[in-house]
């Protein structure tokens, strides 16, 4: 059922709770990439301009319940307020009484960023007390938090039992755009799978049969797929105790006539390291005491050829082992043919949307997902719990 939205909300006036993911990757203290705080921004100004008061919350890394200053929201605070042009103010750590104060002195256009929500062990073990502490600082409560939609926490689940609810910008273009995908995509739809184990993309694999039509998988996982069809991987990284599920999934799509295209070329090194010597050799044909790190450039062709007259592309991990430049031509070049494919690129999951950032592509796909963790188990068909505890459209006040 449909989600209400933010837009569906009467907020002049009022006092918003806005689950946001602002878990930005640091460096040495600094932001080291704002994607999550950008595209955050619609919602939030959206709200100010309705003369809303806006308070945020958020998680930033693991901090086990306890506090720690390295973990402080503090530097997402000065970000956002550089990039909405107003204060925004850091509440201290927890809901408590002080908290409760400053939320009740917020006016129109205010904005206040509660401390990272994990410095409270009662926030990951969703507990009901904390929620409704959560939830008194508001009169309504929106969920723009795509990222973190799959935990089951007191900011992200359990406060939607004790306020009104919606769904914000952001967190809507996420769920029409993947739901899209797997529930009417243009077709051909083709499901490119990398990462480097199949026991983390099965589940993704095992859904999409149902509603892709043709299979493109790289990556470290490939190697089980490509000994589960009798070849010799070397020293590559394997599972041996998932051949049998890389079986029982090409045999599944066999059956289902969707095509599976596995590497037919490898980039081969004898260590996984910068300085490795490499070479291209057939999948086949990848001698003892050598490592798969990359699809190879006929691979690239051959994936490349499917993509291209696709109707719509789900996009998730990458075709090797990117962190290292050379290693990641196979996915930066897939990257590029999907950026000038006419097709509906969906992109998910943490390396693949690197891969697409660091390239400078990501306005050329359709959508490219805030969440890594979250968008995987949207696509294992999962229902999320951050999106199931939001108030559905019917009976929206
Ligand atoms: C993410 O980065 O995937 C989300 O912010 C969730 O973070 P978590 O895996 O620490 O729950």
């Amino acid at each position: 059922m449909r989600k209400r939205s933010v837009r569906d909300l009467d907020v002049a006036g009022k006092r918003v709770l806005v689950r946001e993911d602002f878990n930005v990757p640091m460096q040495d203290g600094q932001i080291a990439d704002e994607t999550r705080i950008t595209a955050a921004l619609p919602t939030i100004r959206y709200l100010l301009n309705q003369g809303a008061a806006v308070i945020l919350i958020s998680h930033l890394g693991r901090p086990r319940g306890r506090i720690d200053p390295g973990m402080s929201l503090r530097p997402v605070a000065e970000r956002l307020a550089e990039l909405l042009g107003c204060p925004v103010s850091l509440a201290p750590p927890g809901a408590g009484e002080d908290v409760e104060a400053m939320a009740r002195q917020l006016r129109p256009g205010d904005v206040l960023l509660l401390e990272n929500v994990r410095f409270q062990p009662e926030e990951e073990a969703n507990d009901e007390d904390f929620a409704r502490s959560l939830a008194r600082l508001g009169d309504l409560y929106v969920n723009d938090a795509f990222g973190s939609a799959h935990r089951a926490h007191a900011s992200t689940e359990g406060i939607a039992h004790f306020l009104p609810s919606a769904t914000g910008l952001l967190m809507e273009r996420e769920l029409t755009a993947l739901s899209g995908a797997l529930q009417d995509p243009r077709r051909p739809l083709a499901a490119l799978i990398g990462g480097a184990k199949i026991s983390s993309k099965i589940g993704v694999l095992e859904n999409l049969l149902s509603v892709a039509d043709e299979f493109l998988i790289g990556g470290g996982m490939a190697n089980t797929f490509l000994l589960a069809r009798g070849m010799e991987v070397g020293a590559s990284l394997i599972e041996l105790e998932a051949v049998h599920v890389a079986r029982e999934f090409l045999e599944q799509a066999r059956r289902q006539s969707a095509p599976v295209y596995l590497p037919v070329d490898v980039i081969v090194a004898e260590r996984v390291a910068v300085d490795a010597e490499t070479k291209v050799v057939p999948a086949s044909a990848v001698a003892e005491g050598w490592r798969i790190v990359d699809i190879g450039p006929e691979t690239v062709r051959r994936f490349g050829d499917v993509l291209r007259r696709a109707g719509t592309v789900i996009w998730n991990g990458p075709m090797g082992v990117f962190e290292i430049p050379a290693f990641s031509e196979g996915t930066r070049a897939l990257a590029r043919i999907l950026a000038e494919s006419p097709a509906d690129v969906i992109v998910g999951g943490g390396d693949s949307v690197a891969a697409v950032e660091q390239a400078g592509l990501a306005d050329d796909m359709a959508h490219i997902s805030t969440g890594g963790g979250a968008s995987l188990e949207f696509l294992e068909g999962r229902e999320l719990p951050g999106v199931a505890a939001l108030d559905d459209m019917e009976g929206a006040a």
